[in-house]
């Protein structure tokens, strides 16, 4: 017998032996699964730290619950991915650690708008009114649906230390007295008459205005608005060693 017929025959005794067969598939299928899973257990060194990170204000992070029900990430992606086309178009790629405290992460899967991880401060609150009212009024061409319905409804008050609290025990680094505090810094960042002072040593960089132009209640166009305008705002890129040039 040739050594290629004697192959032939032993992998004839794996395939005709189910129970062999089981336990060599198990084999292969773990040591895939171990290179894929094993990383994650070094998770902390895993995802690089960069100075500016901080988790998000209730405000925002109200926004953020109306993104996700509103299904936004459906059109957009928050990922920039390091390519030079990406990088030019969108700015410096995005990095692990920008996403460490979203749950859950809105990366995305399909660009039918443009990628969102870095639209913070690029439009004024002005446009983003105008555009979420209805995109026509500033982009003839745009195809995406009017979320006008936004400006009429007062945001939810009331149950955001329950919120934080969940995200605390999931890792975020709320504190108590951002837990204690939050449903008065939801209403502090959106009001024009409120004091944003403790927020914005809670929170550095918050930014704390008027978002929908309508000063007498807090709505979810203030609250949508102020998420938008803090996407990827939080990473000093000149600063954070992470970024290399593209390749
Ligand atoms: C059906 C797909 C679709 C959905 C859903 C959608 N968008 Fe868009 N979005 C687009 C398209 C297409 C554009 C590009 C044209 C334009 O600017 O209107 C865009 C543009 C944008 C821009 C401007 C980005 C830039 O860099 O110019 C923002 C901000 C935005 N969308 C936010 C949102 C938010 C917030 C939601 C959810 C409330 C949302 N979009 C839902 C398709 C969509």
């Amino acid at each position: 017998m040739t050594s290629t017929t004697e192959r032939a025959f032993s992998h004839k005794k794996l395939e005709r032996n189910v129970t062999l067969l089981g336990l060599c598939a198990l084999g292969a299928v773990a040591i895939g699964g171990i290179v894929e899973i094993a990383p994650l257990f070094w998770i902390d060194s895993t995802v690089e730290k960069v100075e500016g990170m901080r988790p998000y204000t209730p405000l925002e992070l109200t926004g953020r619950n109306i993104y996700m029900r509103e299904g936004c990430y459906v059109c957009h992606s928050q990922m920039i991915r390091p390519f030079r086309d990406e990088v030019e178009r969108y700015g410096p790629y995005s990095l692990a650690a920008e996403s460490m405290y979203d749950h859950p992460f809105q990366w995305g899967s399909k660009r039918t708008g443009p990628d969102l991880a870095r639209v913070g401060g690029r439009y004024s609150d002005e446009w983003h009114r105008a555009h979420l009212k209805n995109p026509r009024s500033v982009v003839p061409e745009s195809i995406m649906p009017p979320y006008a319905f936004l400006a009429e409804r007062p945001v939810k008050v009331g149950d955001m230390s329950g919120h934080l609290t969940a995200l605390s025990r999931v890792g975020v680094p709320y504190t108590k007295e951002a837990i204690a505090a939050a449903d008065a810094d939801l209403v502090a960042q959106a009001d024009p008459n409120g004091d944003p002072a403790l927020l914005k040593t809670r929170y550095p960089k918050a930014q704390a205005r008027d978002f929908d132009g309508n000063p007498n209640q807090v709505t979810e166009l203030d609250a949508v608005i102020a998420y938008l305008q803090m996407l990827g705002t939080l990473v000093d890129h000149q600063k954070a060693k992470a970024f290399e040039q593209p390749r």
